[in-house]
């Protein structure tokens, strides 16, 4: 069987490491070879550049320099694992792709949608996603959210106008995608988990 890049995507809050980890599972029972990453991160260099992305103490960071740092994490993570993995033949569930960095630095911060897919295209290479799970959720449910589960990040930290850019940003980039399936972030846990594992199987993904 070829490799299947399978990626979520949504903004913060919006459930997309329990769905990750509800596929994963139904996965392994299936019999099917997958691996988990996340971005930022997935890889050694990688969490290392996460630690520095997301520690609330660095409020100067420039703009462009969170960009390149996020794209320098992706590079990591295609060439690390991502590209091996769908070489192997196995499947990648993906904690965001290179869409969190076109809606966050592109929209939200303002840099451009073209600027920001540029400078990702070489660490990103020949790979694309099979299908996108967008995760559609409110920027103040999905604060809400993180607020009760752990300390907001440099990220989650920014103004609630910061995450409704992001949350305006998703449903501009992720619609009108044959790759993409939208998803109610508001659904039960249970629904959006049958939702994705029948995407897949409809468009012959497993
Ligand atoms: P994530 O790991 O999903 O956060 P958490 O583990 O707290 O749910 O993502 C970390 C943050 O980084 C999140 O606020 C989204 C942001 N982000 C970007 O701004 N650009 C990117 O390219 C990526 C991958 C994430």
């Amino acid at each position: 069987m070829e490799g299947r890049f399978i990626v979520m995507e949504g903004p913060d809050g919006s459930g997309k490491s329990t769905q990750i980890e509800l596929l994963r599972e139904y996965l392994t029972e299936q019999g099917y070879d997958s691996i988990i990453t996340r971005e930022p991160g997935g890889t050694v260099i990688g969490e290392a550049i996460r630690d520095v992305i997301l520690d609330p103490e660095y409020k100067s960071m420039s703009d462009i320099t969170e960009m390149l740092l996020y794209a320098a994490s992706r590079a990591q993570l295609m060439s690390e694992v991502v590209g091996p993995a769908l070489e192997e033949g196995k499947i990648v569930i993906s904690d965001r792709f290179v869409d969190s960095s076109i809606v966050y630095q592109g929209i939200a911060r303002g840099i451009g949608i073209d600027t920001v897919a540029k400078i990702n295209e070489p660490g990103i290479g020949i790979y694309k996603p099979d299908c996108i799970f967008f995760i559609d959720i409110s920027e103040e449910e999905g604060l809400r959210r993180k607020k009760e589960q752990k300390k907001l990040d440099r990220m989650e930290q920014e103004s609630i106008d910061f995450h409704h850019m992001v949350s305006e940003g998703y449903r501009k980039v992720l619609s009108d995608r044959d790759e993409v399936v939208y998803i109610d972030g508001l659904d039960e846990v249970d629904n959006i988990q049958k939702k994705i594992r029948d995407s897949l199987k409809n468009r012959g993904l497993l």
